[in-house]
């Protein structure tokens, strides 16, 4: 019996022994981990949360909570410029070093992996502009792409535009009260989706959301797994999770359509290709894709724009109505000018408005819908912190009160009658669309739709009233996923149409 029992011991210690050890192992490595972190590591020299020093949860546990950036405010207003907002990462909150690194030093701050992670799939395949980290390669495709957002090209899209506006003001007129952040979302999807495959997703018209738009909704839950469990993506279809399976085939689904569109594009004769987005991917002469390009990559870059540049622009539009209609007396000057415009105006003429100007960049600055931190890799040799991740955002730039006095404060005509040295402090910080060689590439073509389509609000409407039960509360800026928008996801109002549209009443 003895004997049995020391056999047994035995038998198990050699098998638990081992288990044992590698238990030890990784408790060491772990607390090892968390001693460099907390005391050894370059920057424990910098103030932040313990826990955002020990891991990178810390960021993760705020993302999933919606309040990244507001946070992140909160610990510049507490501790100053430079603060550490992960194991490797800090926010510096000064427009001087955001120029430094965006537009001065551009290409040795390149983005970091965590654009990698943040594709629609695994690979090179799935890499569009927006997630390269190659330097050179970005340049050179945004070489290939800068005529689609020339002002010749704008013109053109300003065209297309003109009918999808009527459809927003038909809409805005169909029920008592609309909610605006739906119908500019639709505005903009339908306009940008249009210019990216030649064909808008109609759903002014409709009322109703596009396949296309409910698919690459639910496809975003796909680009949180891929990250941490891409090992199970194969296997979705097997498994017995609903919303699972409708982002897997949704993501199909988004590709197989974009996939036609394009097609459909390139099988029309030369002389039509023209006017979209996608003709800046053809030579000229034949018609077909440059060298470089294939309708695999034409497609993923139609996705792209309209991921980047649909959302943010509705977002900003929302914002502006409401602005306008909790600043009447602003609203009231903002007619005056308008009441300046020829018959037939164009974005040209827009361009010239400087209360629309500023009406416009005081919004972005308040409230910009990309306010996150754009992570850079901090480069060997030329910065005093190599090696690291430095983020900061459009939220903590806009807020740095040695530039805008009273930052929280919604205050448009501090863009106008400046001298010309602060205006240009006041616009090297300004960067809701981040800035230099990697900036947006489609600020040009936002621009246009943002204030056609405030504009077009205006001529149409003479009054707008905030329904009942809309708080200021509903539209606090929260973060959700890469862009921020108004809590509620609402703004019911009332229109009042005039009854002849114009500004001269
Ligand atoms: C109000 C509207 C918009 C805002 C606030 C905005 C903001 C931004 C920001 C902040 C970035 C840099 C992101 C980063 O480095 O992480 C960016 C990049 C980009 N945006 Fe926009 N954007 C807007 C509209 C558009 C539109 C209309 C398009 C095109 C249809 C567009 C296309 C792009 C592209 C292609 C990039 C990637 C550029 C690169 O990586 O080289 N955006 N945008």
């Amino acid at each position: 019996m003895s004997h049995n029992l020391s056999g047994f011991v035995e038998s198990n210690w050699k098998t638990t022994l081992p288990l044992l050890a590698i238990i030890l192992f990784s408790v060491c490595i772990a607390l090892w981990r968390t001693l460099y972190n907390l005391l050894l590591h370059p920057l424990t020299k910098f103030p932040g949360p313990i826990a955002a020093s020990l891991s990178e949860w810390w960021e993760i546990y705020h993302t999933i909570k919606c309040d990244r950036f507001n946070v992140i405010q909160e610990l510049h207003e507490k501790h100053g410029r430079v603060v550490r907002i992960g194991p490797n990462q800090v926010s510096i909150s000064s427009p001087e070093a955001f120029h430094y690194v965006f537009v001065t030093k551009c290409s040795s701050f390149i983005k970091s992996n965590f654009y990698a992670t943040i594709q629609p799939g695994i690979g090179p395949k799935y890499a569009g502009l927006f997630n390269y980290t190659d330097h050179k390669r970005a340049v050179a495709e945004r070489r290939d792409l800068q005529p689609m957002f020339s002002p010749a090209s704008l013109k053109q899209y300003e065209a297309r535009y003109a009918g999808q506006l009527e459809q927003l003001v038909t809409a805005m007129k169909s029920a008592e009260q609309v909610d605006m952040f739906k119908l500019f979302k639709y505005l903009l999807l339908d306009a940008v989706g249009d210019l990216s495959f030649d064909r808008s997703f109609d759903q002014l018209k409709s009322g109703e959301d596009h396949q296309y738009v409910i698919d690459f909704n639910n496809a975003f839950m796909l680009i949180g797994l891929q990250n941490t469990f891409a090992w199970l993506l194969p296997f979705i279809p097997y498994l017995p999770f609903k919303s699972l399976k409708d982002a897997y085939f949704g993501l199909q689904r988004v590709f197989a359509y974009s996939q036609a569109q394009v097609k459909q594009y390139l099988d029309q004769d030369t002389s039509k290709k023209r006017g979209t987005l996608m003709s800046g991917f053809l030579d000229p002469e034949t018609g077909n894709p440059k060298d470089g390009y294939s309708p695999w990559s034409i497609a993923l870059s139609g996705h792209g724009f309209i991921i980047a540049g649909s959302e943010a622009s509705s977002i900003t539009l929302t914002y502006m109505l409401w602005l306008l209609i909790k600043n009447p007396e602003m609203e009231k000057r903002l007619r005056h000018e308008l009441a300046t415009l020829p018959q037939g105006y164009s974005s040209f003429n827009l361009a010239k408005l400087p209360y629309l100007d500023a009406i416009v960049r005081e919004t972005l600055r308040i409230y910009p819908p990309a306010p996150s931190p754009m992570p850079r890799v901090v480069p060997q040799h030329g910065f005093t912190l190599e090696g690291f991740e430095y983020p900061p955002g459009p939220y903590t730039i806009h807020r740095c009160s040695e530039v805008f006095e009273n930052p929280e404060v919604f205050n448009p005509d501090r863009w106008l009658g400046v001298s010309p040295e602060t205006k240009e402090r006041m616009n090297k910080a300004f960067i809701p669309f981040s800035a230099g060689q990697r900036g947006c590439l489609g600020r040009g073509l936002a621009w246009m739709h943002m204030q056609m389509g405030l504009v077009k609000c205006l001529e149409e409407f003479d009054r707008f009233e905030l329904a009942n039960g809309m708080t200021d509360e509903d539209m606090v800026l929260i973060e959700r996923g890469a862009l921020a928008k108004p809590k509620s996801t609402k703004l019911w109002v009332t229109c009042h149409a005039k009854e002849k549209p114009g500004f001269h009443q």
